[in-house]
């Protein structure tokens, strides 16, 4: 096995094992609708030819939003526009996905003016100093729960095959499964089960709803003192399974996507990937983090580290000239640092 062998995923057939992973490309208007930037942009990076590209984070309801010009998943209005960036993405024989995204305290008051959290606890990040979030009614759990599943309903609409739910890099479903901002007394809060009910919730309305193949991107842990355990993160995997989730996409968690300080070198992330892969859950699993060489993701198939590698801002750079299809030694050591 290595790169190039394909994966079929509940019935999706991924022609390679090189995603491109969700990145924002802020070309939405004020509206949160795509524009032709965006779809040159989604065109572009399709010449990478990954067997799966994710689109970027996408808010499910205005008070969820965290950039200006943030693509949205959050009315009908948004259809046309996902409809294209599905299509000029499949047109390349690449298969599609959406995440979908709530911020909760996780953005600028000026963008976001009801900033929500499970518990009202200021998020810690590692590149600002953000606001102090009101805590959440139970109607607000419920509205972010109707929401996340009818813009599923959306992307499905609109021609996309897979639907990521982002649950890492501190946004409002992080903020519900971590226990540094989630100390909530009712039953989505208290232990690891109820942190992760939110989001069990949200993936069996889409697995109800939909036929879409449903990721999750998952912090491996915190990696924040008082956060998120790997081993908790494991319980959590177990239960998102058991719900209806197909792939696990493993990043980082409460303090956003950067490299964490003490991790170094390619695949600076793929050891949280690794560990979940040895819990073999029975579902494949994306490692990312500074992915280079092509022939790095073979050695990280091969080692079982990972079943899918994610490639971001190599990708981004130059999508075309991305070396990962020409065969080549590898040029310096692979072990992740
Ligand atoms: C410009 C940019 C935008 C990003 N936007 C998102 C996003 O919308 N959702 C997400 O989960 N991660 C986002 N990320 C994180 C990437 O998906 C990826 O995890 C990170 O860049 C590490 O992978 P890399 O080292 O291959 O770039 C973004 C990264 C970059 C560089």
């Amino acid at each position: 096995m290595n790169r190039f062998t394909p994966l079929t995923v509940s019935g999706k057939h991924l022609k390679n094992r090189l995603v491109v992973p969700p990145m924002a490309s802020q070309t939405a208007n004020v509206e949160g609708l795509a524009t032709e930037q965006t779809l040159r942009h989604y065109a572009n990076l399709a010449k990478a030819n990954p067997g799966l590209l994710m689109v970027e984070y996408s808010f499910v309801d205005l008070s969820g939003r965290s950039e200006t010009n943030q693509l949205g998943a959050h009315s009908d209005a948004c259809l046309p526009g996902l409809s294209e960036i599905a299509n000029v993405i499949k047109q390349q024989g690449t298969l599609v996905g959406l995440q979908l995204t709530h911020c909760g305290g996780k953005a600028p008051r000026v963008i976001c003016s009801d900033l929500m959290g499970p518990s009202g606890i200021t998020v810690p990040a590692y590149d600002r100093v953000l606001e102090k979030p009101r805590a959440m009614t139970r109607e607000d759990v419920e509205l972010w729960k109707t929401r996340f599943i009818e813009a599923a309903i959306r992307a499905e609409k609109a021609g996309f095959d897979f639907v990521e739910i982002h649950c890492a890099h501190g946004y409002g479903l992080n903020q519900f499964l971590s226990p540094i901002t989630n100390q909530r007394e009712d039953e989505y809060g208290g232990d690891q089960r109820n942190r992760s009910r939110l989001m069990v919730e949200i993936i069996q309305g889409i697995t109800q709803h939909t036929n879409l193949t449903i990721m999750a991107r998952i912090p491996g842990q915190d990696l924040y003192p008082e956060g998120l355990t790997p081993n908790q993160m494991l319980e959590t995997c177990r239960y998102f399974i058991e719900a209806g989730l197909d792939v696990l996409d493993v990043s980082s968690g409460i303090g956003g996507w950067n490299r964490p300080k003490q991790r170094r070198g390619q695949g600076y992330l793929v050891e949280e990937s690794a560990y979940i892969k040895a819990a073999d859950l029975g579902v494949p699993v994306i490692g990312v983090g500074g992915i280079e060489e092509g022939d790095f993701i073979d050695h990280a198939i091969e080692q079982q580290w990972l079943d899918l590698a994610a490639v971001g801002r190599a990708i981004l750079h130059d999508p075309e000239g991305f070396a990962w299809q020409q065969m080549k030694q590898p040029s310096r050591e692979l072990e992740p640092s």
